[in-house]
């Protein structure tokens, strides 16, 4: 995940923050803090091994919420059943991860109120891991973070440093800010594990095919600390590459600079600039379908070796080169997969050169939408995306990315379908 600026909020969201048995556990308390700061409601659960470093006290008093901590409090139960407090929850963040707790998590277990939360919860998991570096770094563990990614599960951290136990390396816990900003990051991605049906095609209909997915903007640079770049926040493509993944396709998502989290089930490349995704994209070939959703620095310009100083001839010019065109050079290319879908974002006249791009870059499908001020497109949440195709135009409502990229998935995996038919 790289950090772009975005206006977000924690504000009224709920936050469910399940306290696992760690050192780092004071660090919790800290983030408690800073998310009431922002507004934020912070339910708290603590397992037993968390109860052996903090008083639930501690957490009652930052919280100003009771804590929970026993699965089978019948009070607790009666006010509040367990299944409630997983469901009105934004969010489930564990903080700190614990090498146990990830285990049980990986396993399903539940055998206390955490793990059985955990494993009750419809909305994604934020684990915030925290333990000694061997622990980490032992294949079990791995394992375990590998698993709950594949489920759908988000991780921050963990940093390297020094730690409590003494030892230097990968294990310490994330900093309470950057647990924060990893919540906002989660909550603007849409903390909400899509539904296993409706408008999802059902599980296995990409199976055994290779999906390629170009995502986000490029960044070029002008010299080593400035760059040219657009408004893309690349929600759009990570939405359609992990609906690829749920549709069992095997995703490679080659992505620019953005501030969300990969994926689960993809594999994801990050790159800059249009020339790097242009030799990612490249080395990701063959594939069954490729959808380039990135919003492509359209020029480069040629970067300076040093930064360009400000001084008294006047502002610098920039000559700016084409870039590739990663689409058409991809649709035309002797690998071409069976299906190629570009994007068109324009502001002006969208249907019209949404046809003629379709043409232009010779691919199968074209989703266009308006990204005109006002449209909400770039960073936001919803999109009105029209289908062209050489067909016809067909015209979706406004629905979430997550339900666009559903259904082009779904529209996909029909039309590679009637390809293979005899
Ligand atoms: O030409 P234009 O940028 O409007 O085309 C948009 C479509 O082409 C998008 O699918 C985008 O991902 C792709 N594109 C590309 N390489 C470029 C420019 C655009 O793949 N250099």
């Amino acid at each position: 995940m790289a950090g772009v600026g975005h206006a977000r909020s924690l504000e009224a969201k709920r936050i469910l923050l399940i306290v696992g048995g760690g050192i780092a556990v004071y660090k919790s308390l800290e983030l408690v803090r800073r998310l009431r700061e922002r507004g934020t409601v912070v339910r708290v659960v603590m397992t037993a091994a968390a109860k052996e470093f903090v008083t639930p006290l501690a957490f009652v008093s930052l919280a100003n919420e009771k804590v929970y901590d026993d699965l089978f409090s019948a009070t607790d139960e009666q006010e509040m059943g367990h299944i409630e407090l997983s469901r009105e929850a934004d969010l489930i963040v564990v903080a700190p991860a614990t090498a146990h707790l990830l285990a049980r998590a990986a396993r399903g277990l539940c055998d206390d109120l955490a793990t059985t939360l955990l494993l009750a919860t419809d909305k994604r998991v934020l684990y915030a891991p925290a333990m000694n570096v061997r622990m980490w770094l032992h294949p079990a563990t791995q394992r375990n973070v590998a698993t709950l990614h594949g489920d759908g599960a988000w991780f921050v951290g963990p940093n390297i440093g020094d730690m409590a136990c003494g030892e230097y390396g990968p294990g310490r816990m994330s900093e309470p800010l950057e647990i924060a900003e990893a919540i906002e990051t989660a909550l603007m991605q849409g903390a909400r594990l899509p539904p296993p049906d409706g408008l999802m095609p059902q599980g296995g209909a990409l199976k055994g095919r290779h999906v390629v997915v170009t995502s986000g903007p490029t960044h070029e640079p002008i010299d080593p600390v400035r760059y040219i770049a657009n408004r893309s926040s690349g929600r759009q493509g990570h939405a359609i590459a992990a609906a690829a993944a749920r549709a069992g396709a095997r995703v490679t998502l080659i992505s620019g600079p953005v501030a969300l989290f990969d994926p689960p089930g993809c594999e994801v490349v990050h790159i800059e600039s249009a020339r790097d995704m242009m030799t990612a994209v490249e080395a990701a070939l063959p594939a069954d379908i490729f959808i380039a959703a990135a919003a492509v620095a359209d020029w480069r310009a040629a970067p300076a070796a040093e930064k360009i100083k400000k001084d008294q001839s006047g502002a610098p010019a920039l000559s700016l080169i084409e870039n590739p065109d990663i689409l058409a050079s991809v649709s035309r290319g002797s690998k071409r997969p069976r299906l190629v879908v570009g994007f068109a974002a324009e502001t002006t006249d969208l249907i019209r050169h949404a046809q003629e791009k379709l043409v232009r870059k010779g691919c199968d499908l074209i989703v266009a939408n308006d990204v005109s001020e006002g449209a909400g497109v770039f960073g936001g949440a919803t999109n009105e995306a029209h289908l062209v195709s050489p067909a016809g135009v067909e015209d979706w409502p406004r629905l979430r990315k997550e339900d666009v990229a559903a259904r082009l998935i779904a529209r996909l995996a029909e039309m590679i379908g009637d390809e293979r038919a005899p």
